[in-house]
């Protein structure tokens, strides 16, 4: 899921209880009353939710169920081109259906055997401690919805293609998910909102937007660019640069274009010893002082 609040739509809840999604003038399915009602629908599934109980069903029209596969099969080949083969040894893995939206519950009973990682539904914004914080204990927050189906190729907000075939393919990964792990209890470990952007942001510029060398070439592992068809294209035109803790957690990015910086790890063990050792030692104290350096 991408963590900024201006990301995702807001939702509200009506004198009546029930859930309506705020869609901005310019989202594709802003005209459409059939798809807000979906998508307030599918808010109210996961408002609904009580933790520990199964994930309620999205009953998905056949149109959604087409979206997926338009743009399942269409990642399917650029990975095959621009995705690490962690990535890609980690799809294989986890085999997610082709043709039709997995529920959010199908999704963890396929990845828990494999890392322990199962979903938890997200209606829009989760806050950034409770996102990362359960990182720790497995569970991923995801939303439920697809994007509109005049745009299959392009969402302005993160859906249901981003947080699984982007994310759930890589917690399918050992060590992409014990990267997942170590940042929330990175996040459970600091008490300052300053502490906690900052392990936000080197989560951001790798896990959602990573880049690294991999079979001789520019492949990304990052969740962002891998559901994306646009920015898939696109990033090995970006400005890249080395990892770079303080970089990374200090560089302002603007969710709402391309990622234009992107910073390359040399190796899947590099951004295992550069990002997950200081997810797994990093405390208020230390990030303070490389916060201070750079001012
Ligand atoms: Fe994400």
């Amino acid at each position: 899921m991408f963590e900024e609040a201006q990301y995702f739509a807001p939702t509200a809840t009506r004198d009546d209880g029930t859930i309506e999604v705020e869609l901005a003038k310019s989202h594709p399915g802003f005209a459409d009353p059939v798809y807000r009602a979906r998508r307030n629908a599918i808010a109210a599934l996961a408002v609904s939710h009580v933790p520990g109980s199964p994930i309620p069903t999205a009953e998905y029209t056949d149109q959604e169920h087409e979206v997926w596969a338009l743009v399942s099969e269409a990642l399917a080949i650029k990975h095959r081109k621009y995705a690490t083969a962690e990535y890609l040894e980690a799809t294989e893995r986890l085999r997610l259906p082709a043709e039709r939206i997995p529920q959010l519950q199908e999704v963890g009973d396929l990845l828990e055997p494999l890392t322990g990682f199962r979903y938890l539904p997200a209606a829009g914004l989760v806050p950034l401690r409770d996102f990362y914080g359960v990182l720790a204990d497995g569970l991923f927050h995801s939303t439920q919805y697809i994007r509109h189906h005049s745009t299959p190729l392009y969402t302005p907000e993160p859906d249901v293609i981003h947080e699984v075939i982007g994310h759930a393919n890589a917690l399918a990964s050992d060590r992409y998910s014990r990267l997942y792990r170590l940042a929330g209890d990175a996040a459970r470990r600091v008490e300052s909102k300053q502490a906690l952007e900052f392990i936000s942001k080197i989560f951001w510029f790798t896990l959602e937007f990573g880049v690294m060398t991999d079979q001789g070439d520019l492949r990304a592992y990052g969740a962002g660019i891998l559901s994306s068809y646009g920015e898939i294209e696109e990033f090995r035109g970006m400005d890249i640069r080395p990892l770079d803790l303080v970089a990374m957690g200090t560089t302002h990015y603007d969710i709402t274009k391309y990622q234009n910086v992107l910073f390359r790890a040399e190796s899947l063990e590099h951004l295992e010893d550069v990002v997950g050792g200081f997810w797994a030692t990093c405390d208020d104290e230390i990030i303070a002082k490389m916060v201070a350096d750079v001012r």
